[in-house]
């Protein structure tokens, strides 16, 4: 049997628990939290004093900030691409309604609104130029993305299991910066998005794991193959306007590593946490191949650990068109 053909067979295998995995790692729309609860109320008397209050504690925090927020907001929006791209996913085979498809539906319903939140504080806050930032995430639509993945759903958990750690960590940082600097509103909002950000890591990670239990080898190779190429972010075709596709990815990622909000070293943390979360050094019953390639990747965080303590960051703000500079 082909390679392929293998594929399909397990990820109709899996299909057969979906349901009961959505159910334990996904929320019902009535029960979860939507953009709303984080936000002013616009039918309320109260709404121009509740603005205002977000405008005058939008200004406590630095230029270096508002940067990663938009960048991650603009990240969030550009859900059309990731949805279409894991739609095609073999297996997932979005025209017939089945378990991974139904997946993927739900998935989309709650990420939805993390871009739906971000976007709608951001247009309050009074600090960003939004009509640049609408033209970023249009132009991030229009590019689309390429994560190296091809239509391997082996690969595209892997890749889906470490995005959705990464995050998490993102959200979660953003949401500690801005209790630090007194804006608690914004600080739970960012936090609640985190959370949601874990539970489809955890989703992810058991589809691997699950994997692992019926095709060790491929499982190992298609990890291999991931962690070998580097997992991309999927705003690497991130550019401003007027500017060639891409151009902002590179200044966008140093101010988040400038501010800790997403550093080298989270990178190899999270790749440290998928090891041991699939017990990588344990699997049993692998091809000469697929042991090579467990050796790589157990020699992987360490190396990677090394040169991340190398890397050196420009200290200086980039001006981004998104954002008035700093004051
Ligand atoms: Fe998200
Ligand atoms: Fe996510």
């Amino acid at each position: 049997m082909s390679l392929k053909n293998v594929r399909l067979e397990v990820m109709q295998h899996l299909e057969k628990d979906v349901d009961s995995l959505i159910e334990k790692y996904l929320i019902p729309v009535e029960k979860i939290w939507q953009p709303t609860d984080f936000l002013p109320d616009s039918t309320k008397d109260s709404f121009f004093e509740e603005v205002k209050e977000i405008r005058e504690l939008s200004k406590e925090l630095p230029y270096d900030f508002w940067v990663v927020l938009v960048g991650d907001m603009i990240t969030e929006e550009a859900l059309p691409s990731y949805e279409s791209w894991l739609m095609d996913v073999e297996g997932v085979d979005q025209i017939e309604r089945n378990g991974w498809s139904t997946w993927l539906r739900h998935w989309t319903g709650e990420e939805n609104r993390h871009g739906d939140v971000l976007n709608k504080y951001l247009y309050l806050s009074g600090r960003v130029n939004m009509k640049e930032i609408e033209k970023t995430t249009q132009y991030l639509i229009n590019d689309g993305f390429d994560i190296g993945t091809g239509r391997d759903p082996y690969k595209n958990f892997v890749y889906t299991s470490f995005q959705e750690f990464a995050t998490y960590i993102s959200h979660n940082r953003v949401a500690k910066i801005a209790k630090q600097k007194g804006n608690k509103q914004l600080a739970k909002m960012c936090k609640i998005i985190s959370g949601d950000e874990m539970r489809h890591h955890h989703a992810y990670s058991e589809f691997v794991e699950r994997i692992f239990e019926v095709d060790p080898s491929q499982m190992m190779m298609a990890f291999h193959y991931m962690m070998k190429r580097k997992i991309a972010m999927p705003a690497h075709f991130l550019r401003e306007s007027g500017e060639s596709i891409g151009t902002a990815f590179e200044e966008f990622s140093n101010t988040a590593q400038r501010i800790g909000v997403y550093t080298a070293n989270d990178y190899v943390d999270i790749l440290q946490k998928l090891i041991e979360r699939w017990k990588i050094d344990k699997i049993t019953g692998l091809t000469d191949e697929a042991e090579r390639a467990r050796d790589y990747l157990m020699k992987l965080p360490p190396r990677m650990y090394r040169l991340s303590e190398r890397m050196k960051i420009p200290e200086n703000s980039y001006q981004f068109k998104w954002v008035e500079p700093a004051i």
